[in-house]
Order: structure tokens, then C-alpha cells, then sequence
């Protein structure tokens, strides 16, 4: 059994990525292991973890389970678990209770976690010794899903495999995607940045950019499969290629996909300290790279910054943010904020709410601090109680969406184009501007998979709503 240890995950060696691009097979002899069955698959968590479920997906098609939406008819539960904070573990223990109740009618059904959560010291353990969960994998082991679960369902013995491979980056695993028209692209995995509060350098391992001819044939096969949009996925984009060894950069990387002719190209999650301004000119330059970033601040306070190992101050972030919103007319610029970072006093948080009304930001996520085991951060005193952590996340949010309210009036009554994805609650048609401004729009389902222009009729503080423009 290799269960995942923090400390070790934490080393990272020189040693040169390989790309292995032969480790994902199907033995004949499981290959039919999912014929009349049906998986259920839980996501939490980010765009990577969105993305990594579409590769479960392509790896059950090919042992022939189908998918369902409803849990009780499955044979087969995967859960997908996210690590970054304490209401992340929270929901799914609180899943897996439900699971619990299932199997407990049901004993046959195979249930499985991956994801950060199962890189997880402290939660592996508990997994371990908890007889519902039959199979437990990581994240640098999805590629090994078809064998482990053929083992499970044979020996009926729980199988774990969750230890980091470092150095690799593993091409050819299948995806099935959930979109016909806009798809997430991995270009690098892993992260050595090491904020303080931040769990993902431990459970998604070490830096590693893939190939760059492998990213951009992947995006050609896109475009000739009529996806019109492709996010270039990464815990710290900006830094694509360093670990390459190859002196072609992330700017190098945008204009070399948008030369692909993809109708839209988007990145996340870009750290401030990588984006150069080779980068900037590259996003200028194209048409079809997109005129949005997602720019964490985490902070407005340079104390806490350098607390949280961010490698920035509240300056040099400031001037980055003006050089691309001089640089990219009409970019869209969002952000991350922590609260309550340990230590974080009133004039810290002051000096956050004072970044927020200089940035103006289009939307931000928002978040109170949750320590994580293993993390320098989790050592660190936080005296303020919750009410306190509470209030301050409150005061954040009702100035961020201030901000996000008087950005989105800016549209009103502008021509906009809009990536029409399908249907939404409101049984009206749904998509996102070049900004990624969610749009709701009357019209019909014909513009599905379309771009088309829609005119802002009215604003809302997360939404706009829109009608087709008339030709
Ligand atoms: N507590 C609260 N928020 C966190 N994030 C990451 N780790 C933590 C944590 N321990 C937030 C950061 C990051 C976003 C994805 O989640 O703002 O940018
Ligand atoms: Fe976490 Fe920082 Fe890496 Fe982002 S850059 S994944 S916040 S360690």
C-alpha cells in the first residue's frame, strides 16, 4: 500500500520531466468490466479537478460504464475530492455519510476517492480504515484507474494508490469532455510556489509543463472538432516552461495556440510574480486571446504578503495591474482574496479593502483563511474569532460586489459577443463575453454553440442580461 507523506512531497528534485506517453492501457481482460454498469461521479473543487474528471469519464468509456446522474442506480461512486480548504473536506465527508446509507442496501457498489483530498496524509489514514471506501487513488495516479478498479472489483480488497511520481507528466490518458464547445486544456501540473496557507505544492506535486507540441496539437484537434474556446489550465500558468529547460516561455506558449486560429483563447490561474511582459504584449497582440485575467491578490497588506510567501507587494502588484489595463483596452481583470490570514490585523484587512477600491475589480473570490495541516501557515497564531473572521469577510464582499455592480453597468446597452453555451435556469439561453461576463439572453436554442452579438438590455451584480443583436 503507498499512502501519500507530505514531507516527502514537499522535496523537489532537479530530475528532468518525462513524458510517458505508453502507461495508459486497458488489459483485454477488464476491458468489458463496465458493460451494463453505471458510474456516478461527484467533482469538487477547481477547473483542474473539473478537467481531471473529464479524464475519469474518458477511462470508464473505455471499460464501457455508462454514466448517471442519479447515485442510486450506480454500481460504481467516484468521488473527486478537493483539499484547499476546511469546507471543502467538510462536504464530502458529509457525501460520503450519504454513500455510507447506500451501500448499506446496496454492499455491492464500488466506491472510490481521488483527487487532493487522497493525497492527504491525515485523510488517507482515515480512509484507509473505513470499510465503505473501496479505492482510493491520487492525482498523479488517474491514469492507473482501469487496473485498480478491475483489482477492487476482483479481490474485493481495498486498493490504494496515492505516491507521487514527481517527475512525470503522462500524455494519451482519454477524455471525454463535457462541452462540445469550449474545453479545458492542461499545460502544466503541480506547483512550486509554496504560499504558506496553500495545500496544492504538497497533493499535486512538483512543477511539470508539458511538451509544447503535445498542448498545441491538442488545441488543433480541437479546433478541427469545431470547439470554438480552450483554457489553458495551470496552478501558476505564467511559469510555463521554466522546468522545461527549453527557453520557449508561457508568451511563447499563448501566441504559438492562438496561431491555431481557436476562436478564444483563456489561461488560469496566473501568479503576479511570473507575468512578464512578453506576456502582456502576446495577449495585445492576438484577437483571439482573450481580454481577461484572473490575478490573485490574496492580500492588500505587504505584512501579510510576505507572511503568505507571495513574493509581491501591494505595489508591484498595483503596477502590474495598471501596465494590463493600459496595455489590454477593456480587459477584465478578477482576483482571490484571503481574510483572516493569521496575524491579520484591522489595518492589514484595511489595507485590503484599500487594493480592492484602487483595483475596482470586476468580480473576486473571496475567502476566509482555513488552515491546512502540513502547510507553515497551520503553525502560525490566529487569535480573531469567527465572528470577527466573519465580519471581515462580509465588509470584503459588500465592496466587491459594489465594484462588480458598477464594472457590469459599464455594459449596458453595448454590443457584446457572446459564446452561447445552452440552457439555463432561467430557461433562457446562456454564454460569456470575451470578458467572461455571464450573460442570460431570449432567444433560440439555433444559437447554441454559436458566437453571436447580444445587446445588453440590463446589468446585475454577477449577470447581464442580453438580446440577439438584429443584423
Ligand atoms: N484558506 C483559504 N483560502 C485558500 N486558498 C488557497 N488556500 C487557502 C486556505 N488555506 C484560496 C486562494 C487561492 C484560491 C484558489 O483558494 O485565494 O487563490
Ligand atoms: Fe497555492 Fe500559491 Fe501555488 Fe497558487 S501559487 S497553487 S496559491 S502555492
Amino acid at each position: 500500500m503507498n499512502l501519500p507523506d507530505l514531507k516527502k512531497a514537499k522535496i523537489r528534485t532537479s530530475e528532468k520531466v518525462n513524458v510517458i506517453k505508453d502507461d495508459y492501457k486497458i488489459p483485454d481482460n477488464i476491458k468489458n468490466i463496465g458493460k451494463g454498469k453505471k458510474f456516478y461521479l461527484k467533482t469538487y473543487g477547481c477547473q483542474m479537478n473539473v478537467h481531471d474528471s473529464e479524464n475519469i469519464k474518458g477511462m470508464l468509456n473505455d471499460l464501457m460504464y455508462t454514466e448517471t446522474e442519479e447515485m442510486d442506480e450506480a454500481d460504481l461512486i467516484l468521488l473527486n475530492t478537493c483539499a484547499i480548504r476546511e469546507n471543502a473536506h467538510n462536504k464530502f465527508f458529509g457525501f460520503l455519510g450519504r454513500v455510507k446509507h447506500l451501500k448499506e442496501y446496496k454492499p455491492n457498489i464500488i466506491v472510490g476517492v481521488c483527487g487532493c483530498m487522497a493525497q492527504e496524509e491525515n485523510v488517507c489514514d482515515i480512509l484507509k480504515k473505513n470499510p465503505v471506501v473501496n479505492l482510493v487513488f491520487g492525482t498523479h495516479n488517474l491514469h492507473k484507474l482501469p487496473q485498480l478498479l478491475a483489482d477492487a472489483i476482483k479481490t474485493n480488497e481495498q486498493q490504494i494508490e496515492v505516491y507521487s511520481i514527481e517527475g512525470n507528466v503522462y500524455e494519451n490518458v482519454p477524455v471525454k469532455r463535457d462541452s462540445k464547445y469550449k474545453a479545458w486544456v492542461n499545460i502544466q501540473f503541480g506547483c512550486d510556489k509554496f504560499c504558506t496557507y496553500c495545500i496544492v505544492p504538497y497533493t499535486r506535486g512538483k512543477q511539470r509543463s508539458r511538451m509544447p507540441e503535445d498542448i498545441i496539437n491538442e488545441v488543433k484537434e480541437l479546433v478541427n472538432e469545431g470547439y470554438l474556446e480552450v483554457t489553458l489550465l495551470g496552478q501558476n500558468v505564467n511559469a510555463y516552461g521554466k522546468d522545461l529547460d527549453m527557453n520557449y516561455t508561457m508568451a511563447n506558449l499563448l501566441s504559438d495556440v492562438a496561431k491555431t486560429g481557436i476562436k478564444r483563447l483563456r489561461f488560469v490561474t496566473s501568479h503576479p510574480w511570473d507575468f512578464s511582459d512578453e506576456m502582456i504584449d502576446t495577449i495585445a497582440k492576438y484577437d483571439n486571446i482573450m481580454p481577461y485575467i484572473h490575478l490573485p491578490l490574496q492580500s492588500g497588506s505587504n505584512r501579510i504578503l510576505k507572511l503568505m510567501g507571495r513574493r509581491y507587494t501591494k505595489e508591484e502588484y498595483f503596477e502590474l495591474f495598471t501596465k494590463l489595463k493600459e496595455r489590454i483596452p477593456g480587459c477584465s481583470i478578477t482576483t482571490d482574496i484571503i481574510v483572516a490570514f493569521p496575524g491579520e490585523t484591522e489595518e492589514d484587512f484595511n489595507d485590503t479593502l484599500e487594493m480592492v477600491n484602487k483595483c475596482q475589480y470586476d468580480s473576486a473570490f473571496t475567502f476566509i483563511y482555513s488552515p491546512r495541516e502540513g502547510t507553515p501557515a497551520a503553525k502560525m497564531a490566529n487569535p480573531l474569532t469567527e465572528d470577527e473572521k466573519n465580519e471581515r469577510l462580509y465588509k470584503l464582499n459588500e465592496l466587491v460586489n459594489k465594484y462588480a455592480l458598477e464594472n457590469n453597468l459599464k455594459y449596458k446597452g453595448k454590443k457584446v459577443q457572446v459564446l452561447i453555451e445552452g440552457v439555463g435556469e432561467k430557461n433562457t439561453l446562456f454564454g460569456y463575453t470575451d470578458t467572461m461576463k455571464l450573460v442570460n439572453v431570449e432567444g433560440s436554442e439555433d444559437y447554441i454553440g454559436k458566437i453571436v452579438d447580444v445587446i445588453i438590455t440590463d446589468v446585475k451584480t454577477w449577470s447581464l442580461d442580453g438580446e440577439i443583436a438584429k443584423k
